[in-house]
């Protein structure tokens, strides 16, 4: 692999897999055990408010406790240490990688710990369980609150930010993402047709694995620091 002067990372629910957080497509994957439709759609939302809050106190609550891993820890090294340019592109609503240290990072699929007013449409932080008397802090409307984060049907956040990256990247590397939802699910072939090379770090072959020049399959507490560590010791 040449030596990268522009490098983009998408990760997705693999890498926190082994901090105890559930996938949705593996096995016991989060959509195997609810109906994605009753709870990540903004009709989920309209129909029951009130459950898609507590789905997602439930989630935030989950979160207590929860370490990064290896694997997080790892990127950001590669963010200290790389002397290009890098940005971190998770679909992932957790903290982890803030948590490890990345700081050049997207949300692009929002955040858990984020509240959306949708009465002033003001963001603010919401480390707590969210419910119908939730009153916004800008305009202290309640029962306008909801998570802040992009259900099905509604567009990804800095869109037009990662885009820019990848139209200068010349290393894609997607990590444990199953390549099931798009737009994320395309970046790699956005990736490859302006030239970079394209890396996938998986347990096991993703939906797009065909189009990534490069694989590495294993669980990401292993392969990530590897990676991390050849990248750095060549740069
Ligand atoms: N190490 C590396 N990869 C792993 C590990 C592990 N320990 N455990 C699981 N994986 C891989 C799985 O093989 C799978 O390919 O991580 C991937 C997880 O895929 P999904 O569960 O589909 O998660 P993700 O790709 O992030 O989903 C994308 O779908 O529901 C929406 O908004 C949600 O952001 C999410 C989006």
């Amino acid at each position: 692999m040449p030596l990268p002067s522009s490098i983009v990372i998408l990760t997705g629910a693999g890498i926190s897999v082994e901090s105890g957080i559930p996938s949705f497509r593996d096995k016991s994957g989060l959509w195997s055990m609810v109906n994605w439709q009753d709870y990540a759609t903004p009709d989920a939302f309209a129909r029951d408010p009130g459950r898609v809050r507590d789905f997602y106190n439930k989630r935030r609550r989950a979160m207590a406790g929860v370490q990064p891993n290896a694997a997080h820890h790892a990127l950001a090294r590669l963010e200290a240490g790389f002397r290009g340019d890098l940005l971190l592109v998770t679909q992932n609503i957790d903290d982890l990688h803030e948590a490890a240290g990345s700081r050049r990072l997207v949300h692009m699929h929002g955040e858990l710990g984020s509240a959306l007013c949708e009465a002033c449409g003001m963001r603010s932080r919401w480390p707590g369980d969210m419910t119908v008397d939730s009153r916004c802090p800008q305009c202290e409307s309640a029962g306008r609150l909801r998570p802040d984060v992009v259900w099905f049907g509604e567009m990804p956040y800095q869109m037009d930010r990662i885009y820019r990256a990848l139209g200068e990247a010349d290393l894609f590397v997607a990590i444990g993402t199953s390549g099931h939802v798009y737009p994320a699910a395309d970046f790699v072939e956005e990736a490859r047709l302006n030239g970079a090379h394209t890396l996938e770090l998986n347990l096991e072959p993703s939906e797009t694995a065909a189009s990534f020049a490069e694989a590495i399959h294993g669980r990401a507490t292993e392969i990530v620091p590897a990676f991390v560590d050849r990248l750095l010791e060549t740069s």
